[in-house]
Parts: structure tokens; C-alpha cells; sequence
């Protein structure tokens, strides 16, 4: 394995904080609960998705790339940890975001305004032919764009939660806390596929839980395919002979609710709940919802008494200033 000699770019505050939710655990009476913090990861507020940025960055300088480009949902905080990474790389950022333009920025998009990212508007359906027009333009005028795929989720991305497994895995050994579950949001496959791999080569014997986010597909293991291509790119990219199959990724599926990003009562109470006990704030969309689903999994005697679950906090707390209206 190289991880050391890969292209990287210090973006995070590493290692984040592993932390025990005491108060919660005692409220709950089941498992013991940890939770690491990666929505401390310390650029413009944090998040999982500066982890990925910093292998992502790496291998753009090393390309003499001068233009991050990418692309998500309005409320993306992958857009935002992108624009928050090409300002302090000196790079130039374009972000194509679904849908039109509202008439107030707020949260993530507010952010992205202020971090100097330059906004082009779509219809989802009509990004992937944006993006490509995007990339020719900017060649055309001689800039060397570097395109990251939405939410970083590539071989080179998950690289950076390879680190994120082998950092637990010593913080672990550090305090001498055993773990038997780890739960954490799943989108669109990076973090999963960096944690899961990272794992085996870490040789963790627990259990990785991905709760989908905005997916409902328990029958075909499509996502589960995707995340372990992922997997196997990065251990590629990586230099190690490990593989995955479907089979090594646990996804969960179920609390997908409404929708991807619509609120409801499993998100507005899982974030009330750790607010008011730790202090800690979730996000509306991703690690709300993937909370929600743990206290709901804890209820029904998934994770027991006896047991140590700790709880992968990815960030997005700047998405609930957009959220107001849904959350109040
Ligand atoms: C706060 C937050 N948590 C979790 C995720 C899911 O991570 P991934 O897309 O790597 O599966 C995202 C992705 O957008 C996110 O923004």
C-alpha cells in the first residue's frame, strides 16, 4: 500500500474527535454509543466530504489542474466543502447545482456564494450533457479543469476514508474502546466504500452498517455493486490487492421517508434529541436522517445492551438554516 505517497492536500483537522454520548446512552438503556466527529473536520464547517477533498485536491495539483468543477443538489455540502477546498488550493471553482436558482441563498448555497464558487443552474436531468459542455468551454479557454464526480465518490475520493478507518482504528487502540457496530449515512458511496475497505485492510472486526439515505432497493444490490466498485478502485489507486464484492457492503434500507431532503418526523426528532442531550447538532438530510434510523434500530433491539454502536457524524449542519420552515 502508498498512502503516504499519494497526492494529498491538508484540508481537515485530523484526527476528529471520538467521542461517548454518556447522557444519551443512559436516556436509551441499550448499547453503548460513541460517535466520531467528522462534522469537525474543520473547512468551512466541516463535513465527510473534506476527507475525499483532500486526495481529490492532491491529485488535481498533480494533474497542474487550475478549476475544480462538480456538481449536486442545491443544499449539496459536498459543493460547499469543494468551493471552501479550491479557495484555500488557490484553485478556481465552477459548481453545477439542480434545478433554478431561489430567490434567497441560504446555508450551503450562501456558503458557496461566499467561498468565490461560480454557480451554474440545471435541471438534474440535464447534467450530465452541463457538465461535459462545462468542461469543453472551460478548455477552450485554456483553463485545466479537474471534474469530481457528485459527492467525491470515486476511487481517488475514498481514499480519504481509507485514512478516516485506519485514524478510528488507532484512536480505538489508544483508549482501549471496543467497538461492535458502525453506522453512518450512505449517498452516493464514497464514505462507504472507503470505510468498508479501510476496514478489512485495518483488519476491524465489527460491523458496518451504510443507512441509505435516499435509495430503496434491498433486492438488487445495485448500490451495493457501485459502492464495492468503488472500493476496488480506491484499493487500485491505493496499490493493494484487496477486492470487494456486494456481499462485503451492508446497506440499510427503509428511511428514505418522503424523499431525499424532505423532512420529516424521524429527522426533526433525531436532531431535537441529540441537541438536547450532548449538545451535538445533526443535519436535515443525511446524518439526521441516518440518526433517526439508529434510534429507531436501537428500538427495536437491532443494537443491544451490551454492545458498543458507534455512530459516523458526517457533517451538513449548514443546511439547516435552509431547512427552517421544515423544522420548526
Ligand atoms: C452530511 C453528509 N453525510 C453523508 C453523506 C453521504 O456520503 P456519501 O455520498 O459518500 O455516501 C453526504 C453526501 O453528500 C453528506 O453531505
Amino acid at each position: 500500500m502508498r498512502i503516504d505517497a499519494l497526492p494529498r492536500f491538508p484540508l481537515a483537522q485530523l484526527p476528529t474527535p471520538l467521542e461517548a454520548l454518556k447522557t444519551l446512552s443512559r436516556q436509551l438503556a441499550g448499547p453503548e454509543l460513541l460517535i466520531k466527529r467528522d462534522d469537525q473536520t474543520g473547512l468551512a464547517l466541516g463535513g465527510n466530504k473534506t476527507r475525499k477533498l483532500e486526495f481529490l485536491v492532491g491529485h488535481a495539483l498533480a494533474q497542474g489542474a487550475d478549476t475544480l468543477v462538480t456538481l449536486g443538489a442545491v443544499q449539496s455540502n459536498h459543493c460547499r466543502q469543494t468551493a471552501a477546498a479550491a479557495a484555500k488550493a488557490g484553485l478556481r471553482c465552477e459548481l453545477i447545482l439542480n434545478g433554478k436558482k431561489p430567490d434567497v441563498a441560504n446555508g450551503n448555497l450562501l456558503l458557496n456564494e461566499i467561498l468565490g464558487a461560480n454557480l451554474h443552474w440545471i435541471e438534474r436531468s440535464q447534467r450530465a450533457a452541463k457538465l461535459a459542455e462545462l468542461d469543453a468551454q472551460l478548455r477552450a479557454q485554456g483553463r485545466k479543469p479537474y471534474l469530481i464526480p457528485v459527492g467525491g465518490s470515486n476511487g481517488v475520493g475514498a481514499t480519504g476514508y481509507v485514512v478516516a478507518m485506519l485514524e478510528l482504528m488507532e484512536q480505538m487502540l489508544a483508549s482501549g474502546q471496543h467497538v461492535d457496530h458502525i453506522v453512518f449515512g450512505t449517498s452516493s458511496g464514497g464514505t462507504q466504500a472507503g470505510i468498508v475497505l479501510g476496514a478489512r485492510l485495518a483488519g476491524f472486526k465489527g460491523r458496518l452498517h451504510g443507512l441509505s439515505i435516499d435509495k430503496n432497493d434491498p433486492e438488487h444490490f445495485e448500490y451495493e455493486a457501485e459502492v464495492a466498485q468503488i472500493a476496488n478502485d480506491c484499493a487500485a489507486y491505493l496499490g493493494s490487492s484487496e477486492r470487494m464484492t456486494p456481499n462485503d457492503v451492508k446497506v440499510v434500507y427503509g428511511y428514505q421517508g418522503e424523499g431525499y431532503g424532505v423532512v420529516g418526523d424521524l429527522e426533526r426528532g433525531a436532531i431535537r434529541l441529540l441537541a438536547r442531550s450532548e449538545g451535538i447538532v445533526l443535519d436535515p438530510v443525511y446524518a439526521g436522517r441516518a440518526f433517526g434510523a439508529l434510534m429507531d434500530l436501537i428500538r427495536k433491539g437491532v443494537f443491544k445492551k451490551g454492545e458498543t454502536v458507534l455512530f459516523w457524524h458526517t457533517g451538513g449542519s449548514p443546511a439547516l438554516f435552509a431547512y427552517a420552515k421544515e423544522l420548526a
